[in-house]
Parts: C-alpha cells; sequence; structure tokens
C-alpha cells in the first residue's frame, strides 16, 4: 500500500519522507489556505521534496478553467497529479487531462457510481473521502471496499485513494480491503506505531538491562 500525506506543511512532509513514509502528498484548498503559503510555491517546494504524486487541486468548476488550470498546475514539475471535482465538468477535465498523459485525482467521492464514472473517464486516482461519511453516520469503510470489487470485477486500472482518513483504523481498514494509497494527516500516520505493550516491553527490557550495568557502547 502506498502513504501519500495528507497536508501542504513543508516541515511534516519532510520528516515523514526522510523515513521512508511519502510515497506521495495530497494537498487540497483548506490544506493550501491552513499553511499561509501560495499555491504555485508550495506546490513546487513539495514536488522537490517528494519523487512520488502531488495532487494539487484545481480551483474553478467549470471545465476549460479546469483544463486550463490543469494544464498551468503540470508544469510545476513531472509529479504533480491534477486533482479535479467529482463532477460532470471535473470529469470533463479528467478525460482531457488523462488523453494527454497527465495524472488526474478525482476527489470529493462519496459513491461508488461516481468512481465507477471516474475510472470510465480515465482517472489516475479516485478519493473517496471515507470520514466525512463517518461523519454523517454512513459507512466509509463499506465505500472502499464496493470500489474495490467494482474496479477488481472489470480489471480498471484506476488507483483507490483512500482518503478522509481520520484514525488509525480506517488505515487498517482501507489496507485490508486492498485500497492501493492512503492518504493521512502526518498525525495519523505517526499514530499507527503506537502500541502500549511496546511501550511496557521496551520499559522492561531497559529496567533488566540497566540492573546488570552493562553497556554496548
Ligand atoms: C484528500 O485528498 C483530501 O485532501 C482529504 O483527505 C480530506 O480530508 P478531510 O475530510 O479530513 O478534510
Amino acid at each position: 500500500m502506498k502513504f501519500f500525506v495528507d497536508t501542504a506543511e513543508i516541515d511534516q512532509i519532510k520528516e515523514l519522507n526522510d523515513l521512508g513514509m511519502v510515497d506521495g502528498v495530497t494537498t487540497n484548498p483548506s490544506l493550501i489556505k491552513k499553511s499561509g503559503r501560495d499555491i504555485i510555491e508550495v506546490t513546487k517546494e513539495i514536488c522537490s521534496i517528494v519523487d512520488g504524486p502531488v495532487s494539487a487541486e484545481v480551483t474553478s468548476t467549470e471545465a476549460d478553467t479546469m483544463i486550463a488550470e490543469g494544464r498551468k498546475l503540470v508544469t510545476i514539475a513531472k509529479n504533480i497529479a491534477v486533482k479535479v471535482p467529482l463532477t460532470w465538468d471535473g470529469l470533463r477535465a479528467c478525460k482531457t487531462l488523462s488523453s494527454e498523459g497527465h495524472m488526474v485525482n478525482v476527489t470529493l467521492c462519496f459513491s461508488a457510481n461516481q468512481a465507477l464514472l471516474a475510472a470510465k473517464a480515465g482517472a489516475t486516482f479516485i478519493s473517496p473521502f471515507i470520514g466525512r461519511l463517518d461523519d454523517i453516520n454512513l459507512d466509509g469503510m463499506q465505500l472502499i471496499e464496493d470500489i474495490r470489487e467494482i474496479y477488481d470485477n472489470y480489471d480498471f486500472e484506476t488507483q483507490i485513494l483512500a482518503a478522509s482518513i481520520r484514525t488509525v483504523n480506517h488505515a487498517l481498514e482501507s489496507a485490508r480491503i486492498g485500497a492501493d494509497v492512503m492518504t493521512a494527516p502526518p498525525a495519523v500516520i505517526k499514530s499507527m506505531i503506537n502500541h502500549p505493550l511496546t511501550d511496557k516491553g521496551l520499559a522492561a527490557f531497559l529496567e533488566d538491562i540497566k540492573f546488570t550495568k552493562q553497556k554496548i557502547l
């Protein structure tokens, strides 16, 4: 499973990238706002750090303008994936940009039928939003499962990018179902390491070696 980090914060991307935990990055207008940076500048900086796909989202709602924005975004770096919303205009932009050989991430997916349309339009990635479905008492993980089944039925090459991941269980379940990629905030990726028995076991080992007064260095 590929790990994308869902942030536009450079320090956090660098920290996880140095650990080999970053196969790509996803941004969106809200994350750009949070970073306080210029969208083009910060996206360029992210692309200089990370080799894998870096999603940068268009800001218009009309297909022709999305296509123009996408064509500008891909000039930032060769690893840009243009992010478009799951609307008919977004799918039209997806079809054009993917036909030109650009990576396209279709975002704001909340149903398996939407994911089917995105695959037909040539999306490189489909981003089903797990957390936002859970927020309204719907089953976000079921959506990942449904899309996996449909894409496998027809050998669609579109990669399932599990998004809006809020908990370590979202990450675990996405991996179990076989999502190709997950994108998660740095804090969620970092908390995947936590286990109280690891902490307890390490504390006991350190106590015991201290008792023996032995040192390796
Ligand atoms: C993915 O590409 C989105 O940027 C992100 O996962 C949305 O997450 P949120 O629902 O926590 O805002």
